[in-house]
């Protein structure tokens, strides 16, 4: 997907660097623009090395306003200063950034960034309707502490939600209407207050999952062990720890789903009889271990169950064993992949298997890619 970041001059460009960065991650490629004022506050170089294209600063190369347009899925501005957002308003084609606004055959998204009392000015208010009322997204502001170090309206939107409000708004709407109740992450299983037995999970996978389906349009339940993952935004979250916790919420939450997609790596056993102080050392310690509920199962062999999909984390004859655990859970998909190739990377290499016996191979790839891919095999699946 390609778009054009348009970068205006308010202190809040810094954040434009971290913003590229996110849509580069999700596989855009980002063609940036930069008005002289943005200039003063970020350098092109550094929005260069991280979009990995020369940067746009003046309409007088060539007639570039009309070909980078033309090519994109969408423009952002961001930050979009009051000025700028004046300008959009008029319709005005001043420089490379407004010229390039004027001329899209793509939506327009801004995420205004201004002192509160530029943004609480009538002219500004009038500016904003009009834009809306034309058809342009505006994406935050936020209210809080300001650069200038007043309090208020005016801050722009962070920038995971300012990307995630663009891309959900590109992807086409396959799942909307559909529940999705999605576990992700490791599970933690004491020992003592202080030690705790869990996994090698980064609950990658599972967030992109979650992600993906919300961006298709559909009502997303993520319930999630302890992870060091943004939580996606406009999904229910519910954190749990154990995967005692991780059953009663997805038992909480699983009336009315449409499609259940167990990712978490949910801990097999869990410890006995944990001990309510620290345990001291000395001497070989033993612990009994006892089985944790299988959720997964639990679910699939409801009396009226949502289109489960399994996760198999293997180290090795994944097919072998992604088939007959596909059987013994009952699920008609199971994904398959090598856990020593995926366990806390943002790459994986993946399986889809149906119970129609067939298997789809999807290569090495980012797991946002792979996830997005799954869900769709999910909605044909179900549709
Ligand atoms: N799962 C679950 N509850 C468990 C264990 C696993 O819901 N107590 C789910 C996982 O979320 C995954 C699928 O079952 O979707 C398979 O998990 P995996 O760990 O690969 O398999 P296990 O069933 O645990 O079998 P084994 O560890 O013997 O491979």
């Amino acid at each position: 997907m390609k778009i054009i970041l348009g970068i205006t001059g308010g202190i809040a460009a810094y954040k434009a660097a971290e913003l590229v960065r996110l849509l580069v991650k999700k596989g855009c490629e980002v063609e940036v623009v930069m008005t002289d004022a943005a200039t003063r506050f970020i350098t092109p170089l550094t929005m260069q090395a991280l979009s990995g294209r020369p940067v746009r600063l003046t309409q007088w190369d060539d007639m570039a306003h009309i070909d980078l347009s033309r090519g994109a899925e969408a423009i952002l501005v961001a930050p979009a200063t009051a000025d700028f957002i004046a300008k959009i308003a008029q319709g005005h084609a001043s420089d490379l950034l407004s010229s390039l606004c004027l001329a899209r055959n793509c939506p327009l998204f801004l995420a205004p960034a201004m002192n509160r009392q530029m943004w609480d000015n009538p002219a500004s208010r009038r500016n904003l309707a009009q834009i809306r009322e034309d058809g342009v997204h505006v994406v935050g502001p936020l209210e809080g502490v300001q650069a200038c170090g007043e309090t208020g309206m005016g801050r722009m939107a962070e920038p995971d939600e300012i990307a995630s409000a663009v891309l959900s708004s590109l992807s086409p709407k396959i799942l909307s209407g559909k529940k999705f109740l999605v576990t992700a992450g490791p599970t933690l299983e004491a020992i003592d207050p202080v030690r705790v037995i869990t996994n090698l999970s980064s609950g990658k996978m599972g967030y992109a999952v979650a992600q993906a389906a919300l961006a298709s349009g559909a009502q997303v339940v993520l319930v999630s062990g302890p992870t060091c993952l943004p939580r996606p935004i406009g999904a229910k979250f519910v954190p749990v720890a154990s995967a005692r916790e991780m059953r009663d919420a997805v038992m909480a939450n699983v009336g009315g789903s449409d499609v259940f997609v167990s990712v978490a790596a949910v801990a097999d056993y869990r410890v006995a009889n944990p001990s309510s102080s620290k345990i001291k050392k000395g001497g070989t310690l033993t612990l009994a271990l006892e089985p944790n509920p299988d959720i997964l199962q639990e679910v699939a062999n409801m009396k009226n169950p949502p289109f489960c999909v399994g996760f198999a984390a293997e180290t090795g004859n994944l097919e072998e064993n992604a088939l007959l655990k596909m059987k013994r859970k009952n699920v008609p998909m199971l994904v398959g992949n090598l856990a020593q190739d995926a366990l806390g990377r943002d790459e994986s290499e993946i399986v889809i298997f149906g119970s129609g016996g067939g298997a789809k191979r999807l290569p090495r790839a980012a797991k946002t890619k792979l996830a997005a891919q799954l869900v769709e095999e999910i909605a044909r699946a179900i549709s």
